[in-house]
């Protein structure tokens, strides 16, 4: 890509969903997708054939416009800016780690259940001469990844939280699990306990419902956190203090404004929008 001024649009939800079902035959949990675009010179429109094997359905990416991903089935449509999905959107500062290539952002504080958890002083700072700690983004991260020192004490505080809800046994590579039947059943997803990601700037990601838990099997459910220090090898390299990853981005809007080096996140929306389906990506003026 030859202008580093754009900005993309995951609509990650909306649309992985449906998309990895189909992807990851047979598996329960749905798995990010990375893949490698085209640029078509004469439309700049930049296109990701997915497919598993043979070719597949062509996803168009509108980098050159004011943005999009559509990874929903045809018909492919735009969400303009502007939108009411739009609106929802909160920003904090986009950083780059001067060691690697991977996207940043600023996170200064994680609570449960609006209890701040205690953390080492300056565990999630990104330190600008090694390249390390930080929050970083990745969508080839399946579940987020906090680093042992911090993941510890937020599994403990959630354990805490939600010592009322039945366990289950621990399911690789997660080791907090419920039992489903437990869990109350919301629009949201099941529900335990809400965890804040204190971002830069103050405001606060928060990460509750289906963003919060995985459902491993038909009767389990587990806290779709993992420790960095159990899994092979981080998806960023330079030891990350949080990589948030996919499950977490699902079914929120996620903006990567390269113009203004912001990042740009919606909160879950489940309950308020929903899926491909029925997802209105026309919304303009409402
Ligand atoms: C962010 O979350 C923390 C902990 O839950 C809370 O104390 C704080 O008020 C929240 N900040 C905002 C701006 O909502």
């Amino acid at each position: 890509m030859s202008s580093s001024s754009y900005k993309i649009a995951l609509a990650l939800s909306l649309m992985a969903a449906p998309l990895l079902c189909a992807l990851a035959a047979g598996g329960d949990q749905h798995r990010p997708v990375l893949t490698r675009l085209a640029k078509d010179p004469s439309t700049s429109l930049y296109t990701a054939s997915v497919g598993n094997g043979g070719p597949g359905p062509q996803l168009v990416l509108d980098l050159a416009g004011s943005l999009v991903w559509t990874t929903c089935m045809p018909p492919y449509r735009l969400i303009p800016c502007g939108g009411s999905v739009s609106d929802r959107l909160r920003y904090t500062a986009l950083l780059k780690n001067p060691k690697n290539t991977a996207y940043y952002i600023g996170v200064t504080g994680v609570a449960v259940n609006n209890v701040q958890v205690p953390l080492p002083p300056g565990a999630l700072s990104l330190s600008a001469r090694q390249g390390t700690g930080g929050g970083a983004l990745s969508t080839a991260t399946p579940y987020t990844a906090l680093r042992s020192d911090i993941y510890r004490p937020v599994r403990d505080a959630f354990a805490e939280a939600t010592s009322g809800f039945a366990r289950a046994p621990a399911t690789k590579p997660f080791d907090l699990c419920y039992q489903k039947s437990a869990l109350p059943s919301t629009r949201i997803g099941l529900y335990t306990a809400s965890i804040d990601l204190t971002l830069a700037g103050g405001q606060n990601w928060t990460i509750v419902g289906s963003s919060a838990v995985v459902e491993v099997s038909q009767d389990a459910a587990c806290l779709a956190f993992v420790d960095m220090g159990t899994t092979a090898t981080p998806a960023v390299d330079h030891s990350p203090a949080v990589i948030i990853g996919g499950h977490q981005m699902e079914d929120n809007l996620v903006v990567f404004d390269l113009e203004k080096w912001q990042f740009g996140y919606s909160g879950l929306l489940l309950g308020t929008m929903t899926r491909c389906g029925n997802f209105d990506f026309s919304m303009g003026s409402h």
